[in-house]
């Protein structure tokens, strides 16, 4: 992959940067929208400035929500220009680049404009490079390109995992849908020496193991693909011993205070709904973690917005940051998860990247990466 130091002399020269930007925002006092976890926004502030101190005019760009290809007053970046501005206030952030229908349909006349008056590329949009979107493919077809700081950071620690982890190698994988992690868990049982499911996807693994589930989330078009794979995993597939379940009337809290009783099982009753790993299995997450030489963590253990489900995903973050060994963690909501309590400087890598880590970890290689490596100035191909 061609870096920064790749790319042709930039003093005077004009640089499109694509970053991703695409954080959570919040309604201020003021009833203004402002940025609640500038993350992202931070891990793009190396790569501006050194483009900056060799004395290119950068021009960024990114996404922000899902706004179908029209303006939108929600999904405007002003917040995060006005962010970004206060890190590097000598780059320029243009408009949402989802605004236009051209950019996830990889369109070709968009990325002509994109690139227009521009004299190099450079992507460092980690979290959006496992979408074949204009501004990550397209750009490396028509001028000098590399990867960012943070992108090559992202890509070597990620790949480590793969590569040479130190032994014993964890996983921990959460979050709701079973369906989206099913290739991640098949590639990371070819690597880990344990894998951990928690979240809401290990009650089709609980199903799958004919455990009452109750009225939990489950999906029964993926049973049989959970059924094959506890039996090929055996003891490396751990799963939940005991969940956290509310009444079949109780409500989740949404802002407010949620309703209903809750209690620990180890069969979720009829009805009711598993909403967070129980306490044995807190212990048993944290034992496995404890004696790991390197660890992974994408997902919440349950819906820890809700106080009364949040005691798991507490347990695995401090296991994770307790942890004496390497620990990388996928973006998300573990990485607010983290932050929320103050556990984020422990691990050893927060990745910018949740859909994205996890897709590089399931492929070893990103549509973003690929567009970079076939650049006109990538190393291998001068
Ligand atoms: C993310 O937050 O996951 C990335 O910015 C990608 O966004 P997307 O899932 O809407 O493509
Ligand atoms: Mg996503």
């Amino acid at each position: 992959m061609p870096l920064l130091e790749d790319l042709p002399p930039l003093a005077g020269r004009r640089v499109l940067v694509r970053a991703d930007l695409n954080v959570p925002l919040r309604t201020g006092s003021g009833g203004q929208r402002e940025v609640a976890d500038d993350f992202r926004i931070r891990a793009a502030v190396p790569t501006l400035r050194w483009l900056v101190d060799q004395g290119a005019t950068v021009t960024v760009c990114s996404h922000l929500g899902r706004p179908k290809g029209v303006p939108d007053p929600a999904t405007d970046l002003q917040p995060v220009r006005a962010r970004l501005a206060e890190l590097v206030p000598e780059v320029r952030l243009l408009d949402n680049l989802r605004w236009d229908p051209g950019e996830e349909a990889g369109d070709e006349a968009f990325v002509r404009r994109l690139v227009d008056g521009q004299d190099a590329y450079v992507n460092d949009a980690f979290g959006a490079s496992h979408r074949a979107h204009a501004s990550i493919v397209g750009p490396p077809r028509l001028l000098p390109a590399a990867a960012g700081r943070l992108l090559a950071k992202e890509v070597q620690v990620l790949g480590g995992l793969l590569a040479a982890p130190a032994r014993p190698f964890v996983a921990v994988v959460g979050g709701a849908k079973v369906a989206d992690k099913l290739g991640v868990l098949r590639s990371l049982l070819q690597v880990v020496d344990r894998l951990v499911v928690g979240g809401g996807m290990a009650f089709t693994f609980l199903a799958a193991k004919g455990i009452g589930v109750g009225a939990s989330l489950v999906d029964p078009a993926r049973l049989e693909e959970c059924r094959v794979l506890l039996e090929e995993a055996g003891d490396r597939l751990v799963v939940p011993e005991d969940v956290v379940c509310l009444s079949p009337e109780g409500t989740l809290a949404d802002g407010g205070p949620g309703s209903g009783r809750t209690m620990v099982a180890s069969a979720v009753p009829e009805g009711w709904r598993g909403l967070d790993i129980g306490p044995a299995t807190a212990a048993r997450f944290a034992a496995c973690l404890a004696e790991a030489r390197t660890v992974f963590w994408n997902g919440p253990m349950g819906v820890f917005e809700d106080e009364r489900f949040a005691a798991g995903t507490r347990a695995v973050a401090e296991a994770v940051a307790a942890c004496p060994g390497h620990s990388v963690v996928g973006g998300g909501d573990s990485a607010a998860a983290l932050d929320r309590l103050g556990l984020q400087d422990r691990v050893g890598f927060v990745s910018t990247g949740g859909g994205a880590s996890l897709e590089l970890l399931e492929h070893g290689d990103l549509p973003g990466l690929a567009a970079l490596r076939q650049a006109s100035n990538a190393p291998a191909r001068r």
